[in-house]
């Protein structure tokens, strides 16, 4: 995309960005699973979403042991999904309505099927192919134990022998064997990943399991680790473990922002690292490393005043000293969606669109996951339509929850989401009879939507952030009140944010005019109710 000359930020300092699950975003080839042609179709949808970029998640040549997190060629699309073609008509008509696009790249781990782990396999113990992952022999008799006691984020052991005796890590699936960041191949590999995919023209990546590529040296134990009791959401944030946040990392995003550099156009990158405290996540964000990374700490909070403004203060304090932006995060693809999170009904949706409204008036950026513009609660899968590999391995019960095809039109399944057939479509995951009443046709037509409330919410956003400070400051409302003000730049009105996470309603009068609300103001008052949020302009 041209540069903006008046631009003096970064575009992904403020931007809102979609993450388009693609499995599971449009079907073009009605073969139940989403794909590349399914999201160009929908480009005008998400143009008139008011974002400002879209995340797509893996598409990249894959045997799907992890719907694509498994990636066995890095530089083609799979069938499945499409072409490198579709690839590049897709980021055509997103450039052309200006639109960003960010895709994933996942370097801890290749699939089993890469040719490199293929040839680790054919060449044997000790061998060049060998070194690019981590190979060991085992312990015990005859190497018979595996190596250490790491568990599988997915549940099992992280290790599995292969047929002349040694073992392999992997973190994740047995089909995805964990890449030796300390062999010279394997970087070598990725700059040229990179290259491949910012020549093609991609405005960033997104960078999965970030603090994850180097494990300590000797590959110690973690002490008490056993397979009961790990599932994927409680490892991803054990700080301390032997295979997060090693020194190494910093040196590979060093040289992968040398990479972005070298092209125009602000190209950025956001990690997913699951660190633990404010320094270790700033230095991820140094100047000379990542964009920005997630900063998960919101999705995981209560609806509760004390615990979101420690979440602000959290980030600020991580992102500050470094001179970062922040980034805000309510969903993706790997958690409960909000408003089950929030308590589900109508009183988890109030609080999903007071806590978006939140997030979306402070500075910095803010990731939407598709469907929370519908306000789409978790399913319930059944155990036989389960997909996921955390469930298949015994891991707990996964997150097919979060990643049913979205509900585009009409009455029944496939509601929209593959083209409609004599026999209709069975998606990947089946989706519930209720979804009806989420439909992107239904909302359309409904001013009092959750899709019309985010829409509104994000045109004013646009038209406010350029006239506000990157600087806010808390405001008192009371114990059960989150509310911050920024104020304007060059004359413009500042934005003031009100959340009631409380059970009264909070006077708002003084504020200023009433710009966005997630739900009406009180009639005879015009009090602020609870659970939910307004912005007043003043
Ligand atoms: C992705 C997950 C994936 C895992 C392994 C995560 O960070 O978001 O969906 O299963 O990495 O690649």
């Amino acid at each position: 995309m041209a540069p903006d000359p008046t631009r003096t930020t970064p575009w992904w300092r403020d931007a809102v960005c979609y993450e388009i699950y693609v499995r599971s975003f449009a079907d073009a080839d009605g073969d139940g699973v989403g794909d590349l042609r399914g999201v160009t179709a929908r480009l005008d949808y998400l143009e008139s979403l008011n974002v400002d970029a879209l995340w797509l998640t893996p598409f990249y040549t894959s045997p799907q042991a992890d719907h694509g997190y498994d990636v066995a060629d890095y530089r083609d699309v799979d069938p499945r999904f499409g072409t490198l073609a579709d690839f590049d008509e897709m980021l055509a008509g997103a450039h052309a309505r200006n639109l960003r696009v960010i895709v994933d790249l996942v370097p801890n781990h290749t699939s089993s099927a890469h040719p490199w782990f293929v040839a680790a396999l054919a060449d044997g113990p000790g061998s060049a192919a060998r070194k690019r992952y981590l190979f060991r022999d085992g312990r015990g008799p005859d190497g018979v134990q595996p190596p250490n006691n790491w568990q599988s984020l997915f549940g099992g052991p992280a290790w599995t022998r292969v047929a002349d005796g040694q073992w392999y890590l992997h973190l994740f699936d047995p089909e995805q064997p964990d890449l030796n960041w300390d062999d010279p191949d394997v970087g070598d590999e990725f700059e040229s990943v990179l290259r491949f995919w910012l020549d093609r023209g991609v405005d960033g990546f997104r960078v999965d399991v970030a603090h994850g590529l180097f494990k300590e040296s000797g590959l110690p134990d973690v002490e008490g680790m056993t397979a009961a009791g790990e599932t994927l959401d409680d490892t991803m944030s054990q700080w301390d473990r032997p295979y997060w946040d090693q020194p190494g990392v910093h040196d590979v995003y060093r040289r992968w922002r040398q990479v972005l550099d070298s092209y125009p156009g602000d190209r950025m990158m956001i990690g997913e690292a699951w660190v633990g405290t404010p320094e270790s996540m700033a230095r991820y964000v140094r100047p000379d490393e990542m964009s920005q990374v997630f900063n998960f700490h919101w999705l995981s909070t209560p609806f509760s005043a004390p615990a979101l403004r420690d979440v602000i203060a959290a980030t600020y304090a991580a992102v500050g000293p470094v001179g970062a932006s922040p980034t805000w995060v309510l969903s993706n693809h790997d958690v409960v969606r909000t408003v089950t999170h929030y308590g589900g009904g109508d009183l988890g949706l109030s609080r999903a669109k007071a806590s978006m409204l939140a997030m979306l008036a402070l500075p910095g950026a803010a990731y939407v996951y598709q469907g929370e513009e519908l306000g789409l609660p978790q399913v319930e899968v059944a155990p036989e339509d389960r997909q996921d590999p955390t469930w298949l391995r015994g891991g707990g019960v996964g997150r097919d929850g979060c990643r049913i095809p979205l509900p585009w039109s009409g009455d029944a399944p496939p509601f929209g989401f593959s083209p409609e057939t004599a026999e209709p479509v069975r998606t990947w995951l089946p989706q519930p009879a209720w979804f009806a009443d989420y439909t992107v046709e239904r909302q359309s037509r409904d001013p009092y939507s959750t899709l019309a409330f985010l829409r509104f919410a994000l045109a004013r956003r646009r038209e406010v952030v350029p006239g506000l400070s990157h600087e806010f400051h808390m405001l008192d409302r009371g114990a059960d009140v989150v509310a911050f003000r920024r104020d304007g730049v060059d004359g413009a009105p500042g934005v003031t944010c009100v959340v009631n996470c409380g059970t009264e309603d909070v006077p708002v009068g003084d504020l200023g005019t009433p710009l966005v609300l997630s739900a009406a103001l009180a009639e005879s008052t015009g009090h602020l109710l609870p659970n939910s949020a307004a912005w007043f302009q003043s």
